[in-house]
């Protein structure tokens, strides 16, 4: 008899963005002719910028002849891309990372999702709330956990994001092995300091902890005091794994780039208390079950990094941040208060009434679709989360709609 792996029907009936587009999908059957315009699921809309295309091009016609041709590349990516990762995103702000400490992929949630493979059954997990979901999902899956009661699972310490602590949520009282956290968040869009990273760090080195760090919108930090990295905190390396994407980054939502950094310092523990470096595991895991990123990909998004794609990156950066600055005037001017939005794509609002129903409400009497803050966690209830990642006309007409459905 084949059986199945239980710890699945543990899981929530459907994915949270899966469950969003079964509800839209539904309304838009009941309302045929309706434009709905989307701010929920983070997913760009701009197209990629002009230096990747170029690039992106190039690589296509290498690929057509046989002197350039390129068949199965290195499963932890090109060294072209790498050593430019190495490079602008770490080294010029003082993060001694090494381009073989980087390994790309096909995606920051991949990634994320995939790594708890590398550690015990019995590991202490902490994962903030609200969180992303792929985070604890993954755990269950992997059978981590207990049951899910009233949005939590047991066996998992919550760090609660609220708006009393600023949504930074603080050290947990007890011993935890694991901990996930996400700066710029999603889906608060809160941003950590140096000083509230390097406190972390700590807790990690004294108790021979591990952070995974998820630092996939990094790229819209634009206050000059904040950290981009966790490894531009000292003693980092030791203790932290970082994830970046180029999804949100240079619009690859859709074309599929992103890295994992592993500091060739970083370990875990044996049962026996004996350090394991887990850049030998992680390769080891990547070249039997990653074929790599395609190279076209890759040197689409090596040109991130040259002049013009920096200029350019930027520049898409700016427009997001510019949506995220209407939503927050706009949304706090019809009196829901608002975090995030100013260093990170996501808007955090608070409603007044649960999220689901806001939700609803929004995609009944607006045709504005959102997300709602209790699909993260518990603490999400009573908001709901905007994605800037629209165009400025759709984000000034849901906007519109939405202060008409409220007057
Ligand atoms: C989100 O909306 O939270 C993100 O788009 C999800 C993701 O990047 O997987």
């Amino acid at each position: 008899m084949i059986r199945i792996n239980e710890h699945y029907l543990k899981l929530t009936a459907s994915y949270l963005f899966s469950e969003i587009a079964r509800r839209v999908a539904d309304y838009a059957g009941k309302n045929p002719g309706k434009e709905i315009v989307r701010l929920g699921i983070g997913d760009v809309t701009l197209p990629l910028p002009p230096a990747c295309i170029a690039a992106f091009h190039r690589a296509v016609d290498d690929m057509a002849s046989v002197k350039t041709f390129r068949g199965y590349g290195p499963e932890q990516g090109y060294d072209f891309l790498r050593e430019k990762i190495a490079e602008f995103d770490f080294r010029s702000r003082g993060a001694a990372v090494s381009p073989d400490e980087i390994f790309v992929s096909d995606g920051a949630k991949c990634d994320t999702g995939n790594f708890q493979e590398l550690f015990a059954h019995d590991t202490a997990i902490a994962v903030p709330d609200p969180v992303y979901p792929v985070y604890v999902d993954s755990n269950v899956m992997a059978g981590r956990t207990g049951e899910n009661r009233g949005g939590r699972y047991a066996g998992l310490v919550y760090l609660e994001s609220t708006e009393e602590n600023g949504f930074i949520p603080g050290i947990p009282r007890e011993r935890v092995d694991l901990v996930y956290l996400c700066f710029p968040n999603n889906p608060t869009g809160a941003t950590a300091t140096k000083d509230e990273l390097a406190r972390w760090v700590d807790y990690a080195r004294e108790n021979r902890a591990l952070i995974l760090f998820d630092a996939a919108y990094e790229s819209f930090i634009r206050d000059g005091a904040l950290p981009h990295s966790i490894y531009e905190i000292d003693g980092a390396d030791e203790v932290a794994v970082e994830f970046r994407s180029f999804s949100k980054t240079a619009g690859f939502t859709g074309t599929r780039c992103a890295f994992t950094v592993i500091p060739k310092k970083c370990r875990a523990y044996t049962g026996g208390g004996e350090p394991v470096f887990l850049h030998q595991l992680w390769l080891r895991r990547q070249t039997t079950k990653f074929n790599g990123v395609s190279y076209p990909v890759q040197r689409a998004a090596e040109a991130v990094y040259s002049e013009e794609g920096r200029r350019q990156v930027r520049e898409l950066g700016d427009y997001y941040l510019k949506n995220a600055s209407l939503i927050r005037e706009r949304m706090s001017g019809l009196g829901y208060p608002c975090a995030g939005g100013i260093n990170a794509p996501y808007i955090w609002i608070k409603t007044d009434r649960d999220s689901w129903s806001f939700f609803d409400f929004l995609l009944e009497k607006a045709g504005v679709v959102c997300t709602p803050g209790a699909g993260f966690g518990p603490c999400g209830e009573g908001y709901i989360r905007m994605s800037a990642f629209n165009s400025r006309e759709n984000v000034e007409k849901a906007l519109e709609r939405i202060a008409g459905a409220l007057a």
